[in-house]
């Protein structure tokens, strides 16, 4: 055991308890509350995921740390507090923003997101990396995740905390975020260790798709089978559950998985001129590499009879297409 760094994940436990503390008791935490009341946190659910505040200071975390005899530079090196700039001492890290504790696999915090309240960038500061946290590896809510993950081999992968919390609270026990960085390789080997089916649920906007086109390869290389579920216009899952409600969100959304196949030739298509020939034909030369890359015959020909049927060419000249790229790819 490393003394140094079990001091700096004393400190983070305890510090998520001091925000919690001044978020749910006092008069400093009272517009954080109401922001999260009104973005419709139950205070079950504030409890559960143990958010906090941290107040619009300088010093409050540091007197805190400093008080319960933590060395203030192990407390930088954590990521709690920051150097002044004139090298004269330390400050809070976090000031002003709802603070989200991030765990390890055994439920300890090692690092925080805060979110500002309202404007103003960034939207959400996070811990540095650091010797407790490695972003590349750390994905938010897997360690309350992992039995169900586990029990039924399925992970559903959201972008951001909130829809991770709203989610959990319509019921989804099996869902994790990256952390604002990409999905990466780690990320996604670390998943299927516990799961064989993922659904991504990423923002319905296009930085939203472009992110989960990205994934699918990450997580099939991985080798897991990927589906997508897809949202209503530009919504994030915690938008689309606060306007319809959970059991609509559930039942619309997370119940009608897409795909990976499908969703790629549902992403195709804002690309392409569908109105004219031309668009057509591009589209159709695009959609036959994605239905070749398909394993067997029948997954292939159930996208083919789809394609056949919308664009009205026949099965024989896709299957002709969709022939002559296998070829080229083998
Ligand atoms: P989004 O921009 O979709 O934010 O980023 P959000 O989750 O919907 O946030 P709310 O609902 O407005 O509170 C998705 C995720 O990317 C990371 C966060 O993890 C966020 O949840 N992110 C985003 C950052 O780390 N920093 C940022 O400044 C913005
Ligand atoms: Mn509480
Ligand atoms: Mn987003
Ligand atoms: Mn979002
Ligand atoms: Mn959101």
């Amino acid at each position: 055991a490393d003394p140094n760094r079990d001091k700096q994940i004393e400190a983070h436990e305890l510090t998520a308890k001091l925000y919690h503390h001044l978020l749910m008791n006092t008069k400093q935490g009272q517009s954080a509350l109401a922001y999260l009341r009104g973005r419709g946190m139950s205070d079950k659910l504030i409890d559960q995921f143990s958010i906090g505040y941290a107040p619009e200071s300088w010093d409050t975390l540091a007197k805190f740390l400093d008080s319960r005899k933590f060395p203030l530079p192990l407390m930088e090196k954590a990521g709690l507090l920051s150097s002044k700039q004139d090298g004269s001492g330390y400050v809070d890290r976090f000031r002003g923003r709802i603070m989200f504790p991030i765990w390890n696999r055994d439920g300890k915090v090692i690092a925080f997101a805060g979110r500002i309240m309202g404007d103003g960038q960034p939207k959400y500061l996070n811990s540095p990396e650091s010797p407790l946290f490695t972003k590349s590896r750390t994905l938010y809510n897997f360690n309350n995740a992992r039995p169900d993950i586990r029990k039924r081999r399925k992970v559903v992968v959201f972008e951001g905390y909130m829809d991770v919390i709203k989610t959990w609270s319509a019921g989804i026990r099996n869902g994790v975020a990256t952390m604002g960085t990409a999905l990466t390789d780690e990320h996604a080997a670390i998943l299927a260790r516990s799961a064989d089916e993922v659904t991504i649920c990423y923002d319905g906007d296009s930085a939203g798709k472009a992110a989960a086109m990205k994934a699918i390869p990450m997580f099939e290389k991985a080798g897991m089978t990927v589906s997508v579920a897809m949202l209503p216009g530009n919504m994030d899952p915690d938008e689309a559950i606060e306007a319809y409600g959970p059991d609509a969100f559930l039942r619309d959304v997370m119940d009608h998985p897409v795909s990976a196949v499908k969703f790629k030739l549902i992403y195709l298509r804002k690309n392409h001129m569908l109105e004219e020939d031309e668009g057509r034909r591009k589209y159709l030369l695009e959609a036959s590499k994605i239905v070749a890359e398909l394993e067997t015959a029948t997954e292939r020909e159930m996208y083919m009879k789809e394609l056949s049927r919308e664009f009205g060419v026949s099965m024989d000249a896709l299957k002709q297409d969709v022939h002559a790229v296998r070829l080229t790819n083998q």
